[in-house]
């Protein structure tokens, strides 16, 4: 490789941020991301992510089931310039949309934004999918919202975060007042205080005046019970908090802390500044050939979700696929690793919401979009150059099951085919009993929507009238050291044994306390909650 070439990847590995928004629904995660694209000069009035949301909403067919719901099932990455940066925000979806796609996204993310409703504090879907970034071990920044309105103390919700999440927090700047009398925050670090007015609906940037802390007209310009609270406040922080550790933020540690309001732009911008100049780079993966890093000279990259039919004109699949390694060039002839064919990649897309625009090239910590013709599934990697394989992506413990009968055994070929292509493509999850005569196969999946999708494409794509019949159960685990170790253990209850799609054992339960239950009566039972990636790729 050149030395022009090697310098070019560098600089551009130097430049790009890579994230995901985790939280639970009605948090403001739609808001921040229109705030931080306003920020970001990528559009220039915010309500505009919610106009091409309806104006989509007018123009798509798949989904009627879209309109129907009025939801957003496509999860789409939205890319910025912003400080000659580039920053790429991986959208997951999140409301009743929740899917695993949601926590496969966290793959191929760097870095992950926490949001929290400051009235709120943590929620269950936030907790979740903090357990997914934990388990990668990300930075996890945290971004506390709707600070215009009544809330929990701060304090209060880092000792929350400290407690529940087993994460250190550093506020790295400190609200002042709430609810209507929300003024402001402090940046500790810069130790200036920045005072925000109010713009009619937050459309435009926020004008913001900004003091020093020290400033003489601080008292003038807070009300006084405001300026003691916060000096109140500040002792304690500096007195007992911990210092910020980058090192440890980097290892997922440490979460550094924001307040703001992304309705009103208050704190916005400060979020941005800051967590540009501690998200972390696009870094090294595992992989077969051990860590490679950003720069290695050949291109690589890994499929982390598969969409079908995004473009109701053509109901085609795209591939999207996290580039780790080297240059993205269009046009380009890669190696896939699974089946070792040759696949030209002749129609990138990059990706802006559902504006689909045509892409050159693309660079470590980007996602592309690939029309799939069918020979990608998750986890794969494609690559130029020496052959590599990336580690995969692992099941997420399935929360909802059904069994999905096809009552017309005249289609049980079509049925058979879109089983298991929805689940190459990762739609669902699909169990079977270990009783054999039982042989329709059951969904797993995190979200109900997820059932849906796969009634609806196997109606719309194969032709077959599925029927579905709901399982009471709600916690699915994984069984380490597989069926040997399951036979050591003799016969177990209020737990029923299925198979996964790679004939390993998975445990089913009612509820999160049979779960418990069954821990503390065989503690040598080892199980887990996300599936081991192992031999993943081998069956599809
Ligand atoms: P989500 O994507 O996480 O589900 O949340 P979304 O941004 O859609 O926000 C959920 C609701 O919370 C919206 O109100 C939104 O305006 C409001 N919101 C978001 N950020 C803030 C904030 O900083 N302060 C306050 N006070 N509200 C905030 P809505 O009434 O459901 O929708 P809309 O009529 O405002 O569009």
């Amino acid at each position: 490789m050149s030395t022009e070439l090697k310098t070019e990847i560098y600089e551009e590995v130097e430049r790009r941020r890579n994230f995901a928004i985790i939280s639970h629904p009605d948090a403001g995660k739609t808001t921040l991301t229109e705030k931080l694209l306003l920020y970001g000069g990528a559009i220039h009035e915010a309500g505009s992510v919610k106009a091409r949301r309806a104006q989509r909403k007018a123009t798509s067919d798949w989904m009627a089931m879209e309109q129907q719901r009025g939801i957003s099932i496509t999860s789409t990455v939205l890319q910025f310039e912003y400080e000659n940066c580039q920053i790429n925000l991986l959208d997951t979806p999140g409301h009743q949309d929740f899917s695993e796609d949601t926590y496969r996204t966290l793959s191929a993310a760097d870095n992950a934004v926490m949001l929290i409703d400051v009235a709120k504090g943590l929620e269950p879907q936030t907790r979740k999918l903090f357990e997914v970034c934990k388990m990668r071990g990300i930075p996890i920044f945290t971004f506390v919202n709707k600070l215009d309105r009544p809330g929990r103390e701060p304090l209060e919700l880092l000792d929350e975060i400290e407690q529940e999440l087993n994460l250190q927090t550093y506020a790295v700047n400190w609200p002042i007042g709430m609810g209507d009398r929300f003024k402001g925050v402090l940046d500790r670090q810069q130790q200036k205080i920045h005072l925000f007015e109010r713009s009619a609906h937050g459309s435009k940037e926020a004008a913001n005046t900004i003091v020093d802390l020290g400033d003489a007209k601080i008292e003038e310009l807070l009300e006084q019970d405001l300026y003691y609270q916060l000096k109140n406040d500040l002792e304690l922080l500096d007195g007992v908090g911990p210092e910020l550790d980058i090192d440890l933020v980097h290892q997922g540690k440490m979460t550094p802390v924001f307040f703001g309001s992304a309705m009103t732009n208050f704190g916005v911008e400060l979020f941005l500044n800051n967590f540009l100049q501690y998200a972390l780079k696009p870094g090294s993966h595992e992989s077969s050939l051990g860590e490679v890093p950003p720069t290695y000279p050949d291109f690589s990259g890994f499929v982390f979700k598969l969409q079908a039919n995004m473009d109701p004109k053509h109901r085609d699949r795209v591939a999207f696929i996290r580039v780790c390694t080297g240059r993205f060039e269009k046009d380009m002839t890669v190696s896939h690793a699974r089946t070792g064919k040759t696949v030209r990649l002749s129609r990138p897309q990059k990706l802006f919401a559902q504006e689909r625009e045509s892409l050159d090239e693309a660079y470590p910590g980007d996602v592309i979009g690939l029309n799939n013709p069918g020979v990608f599934a998750i986890g794969d990697t494609i690559y130029t150059g020496k052959k590599i394989e990336y580690e995969g992506i692992p099941y997420f413990s399935p929360e909802l099951f059904a069994i999905l009968r096809n009552p017309n055994p005249s289609k049980f070929k079509q049925f058979q085919k879109g089983i298991t292509e929805l689940r190459e493509e990762g739609a669902v999850q699909i169990m079977y009993s270990v009783d054999e005569s039982k042989r329709d196969p059951v969904l797993a999946a995190v979200g109900q929507l997820q059932f849906e999708v796969v009634q609806y494409r196997l109606e719309n794509e194969y032709g077959v009238e599925t029927l579905l019949e709901p399982l009471p159960y709600s916690v699915a685990r994984w069984v380490e050291g597989g069926w040997e170790a399951l036979e050591k253990v003799g016969r177990l209850f209020n737990t029923t044994t299925m198979k996964d799609s790679m004939g390993r054992p998975v445990l089913l339960f009612r509820n999160e306390w049979n779960t418990t239950q069954l821990q503390q009566d065989h503690p040598e039972l080892k199980l887990t909650a996300i599936a081991p990636v192992s031999g993943q790729t081998s069956t599809s």
